[in-house]
């Protein structure tokens, strides 16, 4: 069964059958269909020149970076670039005309990229607020000028009326692309294609994936696209536990999540950029299993537990017996992650998390540490621990533990050397790393003597 890969670019359906469904979008636009208007800077998802945006067929506008999302990826999608948002008649947008006005227009490379975010921002109904206008820009680096006319003619068009979208062509029966990019509609289709190929790579957002495309021009040979299976795109609030299907991309995961866990909110928003968390997904950090992803600190406090399947069948594991090792996990050839349960705050329990990183935006952390905490009088009663960057994998810290429920907050902090022997690299020296941990575990001190401290200090 080999399929086209069908889309819409511009308004226009497109349909495409010779070329790989692993070529990069960006590759794509610029060497396919001579769309060089979004440009390729960094090709690692980190600048935003190669921003173009999703259009949902419920009007939603997110951006995404092309630069290391796999055309087959696009399959069902609306995608718009720079070229597609002149009018008809050509006048341009009028994002463009306030980008122009504002003097905002400052070298080449980057400035389709910000139109794009812009766009995406402006017809998203969010007010001209410099905190929501940031989050919108953090994955465009300008280097020469600065931001402030950009940020300028973004206030300008806030809440700028969206018009209406082209409807993304509907596929409902799952499809093949050139006989190596599997796009499964239903988990049964999923865990078969799972059992024939366990060689084939899952493909949730790509956001991790896409760099083997675009930085090492080594694409995967075979992926099993998981984007597009219900079971693990759907979303259970309930009133005890939140349960995440693993290919739920962030912006989705996110209100439920900051709802339920108000620390996330400042978490969530300094996890990559806005175009990382279009597509980006939890199953693929926990999936990737990087001892310095951020959410699995964050999922070790608060007690996930996931549900991997299999032809063979479901089976429930805590995360905390997922991370084997350094990228080693308990995933079994034939499973894939279906979703993952969180247990709700109940009163009397808190959580806090905190990242550390070398740049605010769009850095994965360098040390990340996170609790929950059951408080009787000022007095933990019970208490777990996720920290990341700090050894092969993330892991809970049974000594800082032992030493919080005595309330010995100093103690906590020296426990971490017992807890942990972190490593030297680039984002910091394991000296660094242990004087981080230990110092945070002081701010939990404070903010346990004075729950009235906001929740959403930042630390950098
Ligand atoms: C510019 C940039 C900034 C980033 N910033 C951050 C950051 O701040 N913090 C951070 O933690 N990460 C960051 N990342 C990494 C990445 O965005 C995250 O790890 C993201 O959560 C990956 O999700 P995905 O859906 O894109 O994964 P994919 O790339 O699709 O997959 C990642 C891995 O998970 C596996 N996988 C995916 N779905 C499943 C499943 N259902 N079952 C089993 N295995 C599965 C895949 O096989 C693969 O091994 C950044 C990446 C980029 C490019
Ligand atoms: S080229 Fe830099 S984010 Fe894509
Ligand atoms: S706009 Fe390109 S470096 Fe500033």
């Amino acid at each position: 069964m080999t399929d086209r890969i069908r889309f819409i670019l511009n308004d226009s359906p497109v349909e495409v059958a010779d070329v790989s469904p692993m070529t990069t979008l960006l590759d794509w636009l610029r060497d396919s269909r001579g769309l060089k208007g979004t440009k390729e800077g960094c090709a690692e998802g980190d600048c935003g020149a190669c921003t173009v945006v999703l259009e949902g067929g419920d009007g939603r506008r997110e951006a995404i970076n092309a630069c290391i999302a796999l055309l087959g990826q696009m399959d069902g999608r609306s995608v718009r670039t720079v070229e597609g948002l002149a009018g008809r008649d050509g006048a341009p947008h009028p994002v463009q005309t306030a980008m122009v006005d504002a003097d905002a227009t400052q070298c080449g490379f980057c400035t389709p990229g910000f139109v794009m975010s812009a766009y995406a921002f402006a017809t998203g109904g969010e007010a001209a607020d410099p905190g929501i206008i940031h989050d919108a820009l953090a994955g465009n680096l300008c280097r020469c000028t600065g931001y402030r006319p950009i940020v300028e003619a973004m206030v300008k068009v806030a809440g700028l009326a969206p018009e209406p979208v082209s409807a993304p062509p509907a596929r409902t029966a799952s499809a093949a692309f050139d006989g190596t990019f599997f796009a499964p509609r239903s988990l049964a289709d999923l865990l078969a294609l799972r059992a024939r190929h366990p060689e084939a790579l899952l493909l949730a957002g790509g956001t991790d994936l896409g760099l083997l495309a675009s930085r090492g021009r080594t694409p995967p040979k075979t992926v099993i696209h998981v984007a597009y299976v219900p079971e693990l795109t759907a979303i259970d609030d309930g009133k005890d536990e939140i349960a995440l299907g693993a290919a739920v991309p962030y912006v989705q995961a996110t209100p439920v999540l900051v709802a339920a866990f108000p620390a996330l909110r400042t978490y969530l928003a300094r996890l990559g950029s806005r175009q990382i968390r279009t597509l980006g997904t939890i199953g693929g950090n926990i999936g990737t299993a990087s001892p310095i992803g951020d959410m699995p600190p964050v999922l070790l406090a608060l007690e996930a537990r996931l549900k991997l399947v299999s032809l063979r069948g479901p089976r429930e594991l805590p995360l905390e017996e997922f991370f084997l090792d350094y990228r080693k996990t308990a995933l079994a050839p034939d499973e894939v992650i279906q979703s993952l349960t969180l247990p709700r705050l109940w009163p009397g329990e808190a959580f806090f998390c905190d990242k550390v990183s070398k740049r605010r935006d769009q850095d994965i952390s360098t040390v990340a540490a996170a609790y929950r905490l059951r408080l009787k009088d000022g007095k933990i009663e019970e208490v777990r621990t996720g920290f990341g960057g700090m050894a092969a994998t993330a892991r809970r810290a049974p000594q800082v533990e032992a030493a919080l429920l005595k309330g010995d907050f100093e103690g906590a902090a020296r426990a971490v050397t017992r807890d942990f022997q972190p490593i030297d690299d680039w984002r910091g020296t394991a000296e660094y790393r242990l004087h981080v941990a230990a110092n945070l575990l002081r701010r939990l001190a404070l903010r346990v003597a004075d729950p009235e401290i906001p929740v959403e200090v930042e630390a950098l």
